[in-house]
């Protein structure tokens, strides 16, 4: 049976993605080297200081770790500044209505991300009411493909891991939710997410019926 469901958030929940890649383009830019969409897609699920670490290696430049630091703070405070416009228009279709539904069926619902931004994301968009666990980059010390960041929510919600069932739009999540023994839906394409259980294209073609069936 289901009990829970743990949901990552930049790209499950909330089109941020945009705002991380124009924040990175911007730095990409002061440093002297273009950065595209497609070098974006690298950066998905990635912590924020192994992104910039993937963002030099496209630039070629190598950096200090206090220089790294500083670098990783200016594309931030640009990050920040754009999501605090966020409001509840930008949480992704069909995500609210789904939440809405687990909680009614009595199915819990966790957040599990890498960022540690996702508190003013959730204030913004109204969704921290939803939650009956919250992890994010600030309690973990392990990033994604490590299972921790799902390990700690399931632990918190006190539910058993074979229970649970994690949505990510990345590949180093669905791998974390599989090494978690977590069941895993992938928000995005077949092409990248092949490992999780299933693969939509959103969470509005989805239904608990469907979940139950996993
Ligand atoms: C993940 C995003 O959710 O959080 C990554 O997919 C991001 O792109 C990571 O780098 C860390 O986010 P933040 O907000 O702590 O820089
Ligand atoms: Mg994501």
């Amino acid at each position: 049976s289901i009990t829970a469901c743990l949901f990552d958030l930049d790209g499950v929940l909330v089109d941020t993605a945009k705002y991380h890649y124009i924040a990175w383009k911007r730095l990409a830019g002061e440093l002297g080297f273009d950065f595209t969409e497609q070098d974006n897609e690298r950066l998905k699920g990635v912590s924020r200081m192994a992104s910039l670490d993937i963002l030099l290696e496209i630039g070629g430049m190598t950096l200090d770790e206090d220089a790294k630091l500083a670098l990783a703070e200016k594309k931030n405070a640009w990050y920040v500044e754009y999501i605090s416009k966020m409001d509840e228009s930008e949480i992704l279709p069909g995500a609210l209505d789904f939440i809405q539904v687990l909680k009614a069926r009595g199915i819990k619902v966790a957040l599990g991300s890498a960022s540690k931004n996702a508190m003013l994301i959730l204030n913004n968009t109204g969704l921290t009411p939803y939650f009956d666990a919250i992890i994010d980059g600030t309690k973990t010390s392990q990033a994604k493909p490590d299972p921790e960041v799902f390990t700690m929510g399931a632990h918190e919600l006190g539910v058993q891991p074979d229970t649970c069932v994690v949505f990510e739009d990345a590949e180093a999540g669905i791998e974390a939710a599989t090494r978690a023994g977590m069941r895993s839906v992938g928000i995005g394409s077949p092409e990248t997410l092949g490992r999780a259980s299933i693969v939509l294209s959103s969470l509005e073609e989805f239904t608990v019926d469907r979940l139950l069936e996993l």
